[in-house]
Order: structure tokens, then C-alpha cells, then sequence
């Protein structure tokens, strides 16, 4: 949905550098997507990209089995950028020579311009690069030339620029290689022409007109987490169709303070849609009631879950869309070769399992977004700060956060407990600094004194964690004195709580959340 006029496609051979391209050349303005190395001619043709980029990846061009394009592919009209795995199958496809250097060449190094044209247009003669590589281009493919090197490999660029084909042995996209983006941007802007027409306003405008012609007379449900995905496809689907959209908010009783309320003012009050609440906290405890083990929470939760959505959303009338806040990480998680971990993390609780029993189209306006391009849109729709900048909750919420079983009574307790945590991290700047910050309610009972009395009560575990996906985190060094006026207020404004620790481990081999 909603794909830009203009594009650039992302082969990708290794999802890391394919991710970090995308980005880079989204940050220039144009659009880019990326699709599988073995994506046919006639699709490339299909999608009409202004230009082609080949990604870097982790195998060699000689080991079984590498991942190579189809040959067709040079013979397409579209500028082509080969980086690094990139350059060297264009190396070898192209009948040049690629061979095993003798050392790894790992690391910062100097590459030198031989050709000041195109790509290294208006950049110095001498740059920092970033190379990671085995395989080295040895031998030019006949109409290329070199067009720069470092001190251990000749051919640290090639440029037939007749037919508009490019090869880099180092990394333009990471920030080591300080032109890089530079780099890029002529790429992008002198060889493949790009306009630069891919900005947050320019999207929601395509994607507006889209679910508009998509959607037509229909109705669309969503599952409104208050999470920032779901809460800017509320917002787009409901600037699109107003009040056909329905968003559904599942009050499970596991969530933390205040935030159904905040979900109600400023989804029905402010944004005036008509929300539906669904308060199920009676079921959910029932549900849980007496469970223990993790996995199990996590199965019940999901499963209630999705019954009282399901329940909800069939009462809508004419409603044939369900819209969905699925981010492009995910989509291309489900589709890349390798694959990565994160995908499994996610899979306990989704309103993904719905639609192929429910039998909606779907309608997912966020699907080619990073994370920090939907903030951006999010705060263009007008979105509140409080929303777009929230922490990520899972799913099955505080019932992971409770150590043992989950009761309304050990809810309210860490409910009051996280908000005093939150609103400290919140009051000293420290809430935008970490990933992620929560208390947690363990299953042991420790001794205090409170005035002349001995208390016998719960403790309370502070976690807090930096991160920039969340699949690996560092506990974060908060200020001694942040974590006394937590502690304090905690232990006396919270009956209940006689005791607060802190929890220090890292991921791995800890989890961020405990269960
Ligand atoms: P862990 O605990 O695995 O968590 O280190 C990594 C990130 O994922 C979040 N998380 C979840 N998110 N549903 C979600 O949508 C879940 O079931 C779930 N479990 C963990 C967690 O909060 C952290 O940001």
C-alpha cells in the first residue's frame, strides 16, 4: 500500500546491511523497498524502480550456494549499485574476477578517488571507509574501470558509467564511511535522477487515497493497543475514512496506570472516533487465576485476547477491513533468507492470527515503515508526545511482570508501584534516555520497619534498559540518587511494598521482561 511513484529496489542478500540501506536512502528522500535477491526481471520491471540496489551480505561469492540474482538482471535499463557481496557478483556475473583475499580486511580504511565523476562528485580525494570483506574484485569486467582504491585492494570502487552499473567494495551505508551518504546521494540524484518526493507528508497523502479506494463503503475494524504502531493506523485509516473505522480496545486489566483512560480521551475525546471498549478484566483474571507458569500466561492471554476482539468485531456491521500497524521489520523478518530472531519474540500475543479465521482484507498503511518513520508520520497526524514516545508494552502486559499469580490486588500493587518509577524517569529527563523502564512484583515477602512496626510485606524490582531493538539491551546506569527518590516513594506512598532492587542484567543472557 501506499508505494511512492518513485522507488529505488534493495536486493537483498543479508538483511542487516539490506535494512540499513533502505533507511539510509529513505533518509535522501527517495522511497525505497527491499525485495528478495531472487525477485525475477518481469517484477523488477513490474515495480519500474528508478535504480537497483545490490546489498552486501555475509556469504562469499565462492561458497556453495551463495545468493546471486538472476543473470537478466544486468540486462535491465536501470542504474545498478553493487556493495560490496554486491560488487563482487557483479564481479563475477560480469565476466570479471573475483577472488579470496588472503587476510580478512575488517575495518576502517582509506579508500582513494582514482575518477572524480559520478559517484565521488564533489567529494574530497581522500575519504575514510568502512570495508568488511574476504572476496575482492581482482579483475575488471570488460567496459569497466576502477574508479578508486585503498592501500590493500585496487579495486576499492568500479564504474561502467555507459551502462550505468557501479560496484563498491566498502560500505557507503554505515556511518563509518563518512561520505557515505554523500556517496548515495549521487547514486540516487546524479545517476539514477531521482525528484526526492518521499517525506512523512507526502506519505500520508498516497497512503490516504489508497485505503480510500480501497476500503470504499466498507467498515474497518482495529485492534487499538495504544501502542504507537496501532495508534498511527488509527490515525491514517481514520483521516481516510472517519468514522467507518472502528478501533477496538481490549481493557485486559493488565495494563498499566491510567492508560485506559488516556487511550478513551484521546482516541473518542480528542481524535473523536468511536471507540469501542471492551472491559474484560473479570475474564482475564478468571483466566489466570492460579497460573504460574510463563508460557502458560502468555497462551491464555493470547487466546482471550483475540476472543473478545473477535467477539467485538463481529457485532460491527458491514465492517470487511481489519486494519493492522504491521511495520516493515516484520514483513521483511517474515520474508528474508536469514531470517531474523526477533520474529519469535513477537508471535505470543498479535492480533495477527485474526484475519484468516475472520476472513477481513487487510489494511496495513505502515508495512514499508521503519519504527522511527511512523513517529514521524504519528507526530505530523497530531499524534500526542505521551503516545508516540511510550516505551513498547508487551502484550500480555503486567501478567508477565508479576512473578507468580496474577490477582487484582498484586496488580494495583505494581500498577502504583511503575507509575511512581515512570513518573520519576519522566520528571529527570531519563524516560526518552532508556529503551525501556518498568517495576516488576516478585513472589517473596521480606522484613521492614516502618516507624516502631516490623512489616512483612512484597518487593519490587526496578528494571530499566538501553537498547536500539530490544533483541539486545544493557542494563542502564541510572543515577543512584533517581533510583533513592524511586525507592523512597515507592516504600512509602505504596502499602504493600516494604523493599526495591534493582535489577542489573543484561540481554543475554537476560530477558528485558522477567517471564
Ligand atoms: P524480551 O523480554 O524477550 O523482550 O527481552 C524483548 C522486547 O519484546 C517485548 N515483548 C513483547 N512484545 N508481545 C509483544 O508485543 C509479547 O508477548 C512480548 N514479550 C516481550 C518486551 O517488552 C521487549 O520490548
Amino acid at each position: 500500500m501506499a508505494d511512492p511513484e518513485e522507488a529505488v529496489l534493495i536486493l537483498d542478500f543479508g538483511s542487516q546491511y539490506a535494512q540499513l540501506i533502505a533507511r539510509r536512502v529513505r533518509e535522501l528522500k527517495v522511497f525505497s523497498k527491499i525485495v528478495p535477491h531472487t525477485i525475477s526481471p518481469e517484477d523488477i520491471i513490474r515495480e519500474a524502480p528508478k535504480g537497483i540496489i545490490l546489498s552486501g551480505g555475509p556469504a562469499s561469492v565462492w561458497a556453495p550456494g551463495a545468493p546471486a540474482p538472476n543473470p537478466h538482471l544486468f540486462d535491465l535499463p536501470q542504474p545498478i549499485l553493487g556493495i560490496c557481496y554486491g560488487m563482487q557478483l557483479m564481479g563475477r556475473m560480469l565476466g570479471g574476477g573475483v577472488s579470496k583475499a588472503a587476510h580478512r580486511e575488517f575495518g576502517k580504511a582509506q579508500v582513494v578517488v582514482d575518477d572524480p565523476d559520478s559517484l565521488f562528485d564533489g567529494l574530497p580525494r581522500e575519504m575514510t571507509s568502512w570495508m568488511s570483506h574476504g572476496d575482492y574484485v581482482t579483475k575488471l569486467p570488460p567496459g569497466f574501470k576502477a574508479i578508486a582504491h585503498t592501500e590493500n585492494t585496487p579495486i576499492a570502487a568500479m564504474a561502467d558509467p555507459a551502462a550505468r552499473r557501479f560496484g563498491l567494495q566498502f560500505h557507503p551505508e554505515v556511518v563509518h564511511t563518512r561520505r557515505g551518504t554523500e556517496i548515495l546521494r549521487n547514486f540516487l540524484y546524479k545517476v539514477c535522477r531521482c525528484g526526492g518526493d518521499w517525506s512523512a507528508g507526502r506519505f500520508i497523502e498516497t497512503s490516504v487515497d489508497e485505503i480510500r479506494k480501497s476500503v470504499q463503503e466498507s467498515r474497518v475494524v482495529l485492534g487499538l493497543s495504544g501502542g504507537v504502531d496501532s495508534s498511527v493506523t488509527a490515525l491514517l485509516v481514520h483521516r481516510a475514512v472517519g468514522k467507518q473505522l472502528i478501533p477496538i480496545f481490549v481493557d485486559t486489566g493488565l495494563l498499566r496506570k491510567g492508560e485506559r483512560e488516556e487511550v478513551v480521551k484521546t482516541f473518542k475525546g480528542h481524535f473523536r472516533m468511536p471507540l469501542k471498549v471492551v472491559a474484560a478484566e473479570g475474564r482475564f483474571l478468571k483466566a489466570l487465576k492460579g497460573v504460574v507458569d510463563p508460557e502458560e500466561k502468555r497462551k491464555r492471554i493470547g487466546r482471550l485476547f483475540i476472543a473478545c476482539f473477535e467477539e467485538e468485531a463481529r457485532k460491527v456491521k458491514g465492517a470487511a477491513f481489519l486494519a493492522q500497524g504491521t511495520l516493515y521489520p516484520d514483513v521483511i523478518e517474515s520474508h528474508s533468507p536469514f531470517g531474523g530472531p526477533s520474529a519469535t519474540i513477537k508471535t505470543h500475543h498479535n492480533v495477527g492470527g485474526l484475519p484468516k479465521r475472520m476472513r477481513f482484507k487487510l489494511v496495513e498503511p505502515l508495512r514499508f515503515l521503519f519504527k522511527d518513520e511512523v513517529r514521524q508520520i504519528g507526530r505530523k497526524l497530531g499524534l500526542p508526545e505521551g503516545i508516540l514516545n511510550r516505551h513498547p508494552f508487551p502484550g500480555p502486559g503486567l501478567a508477565i511482570r508479576i512473578l507468580g499469580s496474577v490477582t487484582r490486588e498484586r496488580l494495583d500493587l505494581l500498577r502504583e508501584a511503575d507509575h511512581r518509577f515512570i513518573e520519576e524517569l519522566r520528571g529527570s529527563g531519563w524516560y526518552s534516555k532508556v529503551w525501556q523502564a518498568f517495576a516488576v512484583l516478585l513472589p517473596v515477602r521480606s522484613v521492614g520497619v516502618m516507624g516502631d512496626e516490623r512489616t512483612y510485606e512484597n518487593v519490587a524490582a526496578l528494571r530499566a534498559v538501553v537498547s536500539t531493538d530490544g533483541m539486545t539491551a544493557d542494563w542502564a546506569r541510572l543515577p543512584a540518587d533517581l533510583i533513592e527518590r524511586v525507592s523512597n516513594r515507592i516504600v512509602n506512598e505504596v502499602r504493600g511494598i516494604n523493599r526495591v532492587v534493582v535489577d542489573v542484567t543484561s540481554k543475554p543472557p537476560g530477558t528485558i521482561e522477567w517471564e
